[in-house]
């Protein structure tokens, strides 16, 4: 258990994407802090094994398809339903299919990759803050990637999904800015999740991303998960349509 605290004792807060990965030890962390936590995936499976793993805490694990707006609604309807109110929405959902040259992409590909990052965070973002305008205070903290800054061979329709989201981001923050909700995100390089395991997972491949990380090592989740938080918490409140690079250095040098 960290002893670093960040004041979200009894904050209603949803985790999209909550059942393995960055989203996984958001939640952790959030149980820790003694938050009211709704993780969502699309798996069930998957959100029973979460709710398992965290053990004993507030937690309700609603199986729901971020760019679905069906599945959203009724995503939200459970954390009201169950909480009457939502203090912090995390956008952590994200998935990327490797795709060659953007121009030879299938449109179909691209639907689903923009769909799942970009329309995913705009469906949750709208409903979450729907309430918090409501209650006239909230916070909402969106998972980019340094993918959205650069263009990366084979990430090019993530990367354009991620950089997006970077820009709804600060129009959220403009936007809602009057209703005292604080929009921000934090930009990833590699993490070691499920996601990105092809490449670090790689012996040869790790040591060549290593060396270009001034701080001499990848990311482990919580090295996220700790500035999510912060955007999160009150400490952060005078920060809004901000992202934060969460890099190791790597795109200092
Ligand atoms: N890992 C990295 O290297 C890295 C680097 C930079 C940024 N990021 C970003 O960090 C975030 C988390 O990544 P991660 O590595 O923790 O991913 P992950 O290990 O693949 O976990 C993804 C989570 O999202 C859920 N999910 C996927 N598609 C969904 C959908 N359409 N609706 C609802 N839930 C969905 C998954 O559960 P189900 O499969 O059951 O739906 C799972 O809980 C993403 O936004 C990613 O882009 C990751």
């Amino acid at each position: 258990m960290s002893d670093i605290r960040y004041g979200l004792e009894g904050k209603v807060v949803v985790v999209t994407g909550g059942s393995r990965g960055i989203g996984l030890e958001t939640a952790r962390r959030l149980v820790e802090e003694r938050a009211k936590v709704v993780i969502c995936a699309r798996k069930q499976e998957g959100l029973d094994a979460a709710v398992a793993d965290l053990g004993a805490g507030n937690v309700t694990a609603v199986a729901a398809h971020v760019a679905k707006p069906d599945q959203v609604e009724a995503l939200f309807k459970a954390v009201m339903d169950r909480h009457g109110r939502i203090d912090v929405l995390i956008n952590n959902v994200g998935m990327n299919i490797m795709t060659g040259a953007v121009v030879d992409t299938d449109p179909g590909l691209w639907n689903k990759i923009i769909d799942t990052n970009l329309t995913g965070t705009f469906l949750c973002s709208r409903r979450a803050a729907q309430e918090m305008r409501r209650q006239k205070a909230g916070k909402i903290v969106t998972v980019s990637s340094v993918a959205g800054r650069r263009a990366a061979p084979a990430m090019g329709v993530y990367g354009i999904a991620k950089a997006a989201m970077e820009m709804l981001t600060k129009v959220l923050a403009a936007e809602l800015a009057s209703d005292n909700i604080q929009v921000n995100a934090v930009a990833p390089a590699m993490v070691k999740t499920d996601f990105s395991k092809p490449f670090w997972g790689n012996p040869a491949l790790h040591d060549e991303l290593v060396k270009k990380i001034p701080l001499g090592r990848l990311a482990e989740s919580i090295d996220v998960v700790h500035p999510i938080l912060f955007l999160a918490g009150r400490a952060s409140d005078y920060i809004t349509g901000q992202t934060l690079v969460v890099d190791g250095g790597a795109t200092v040098v």
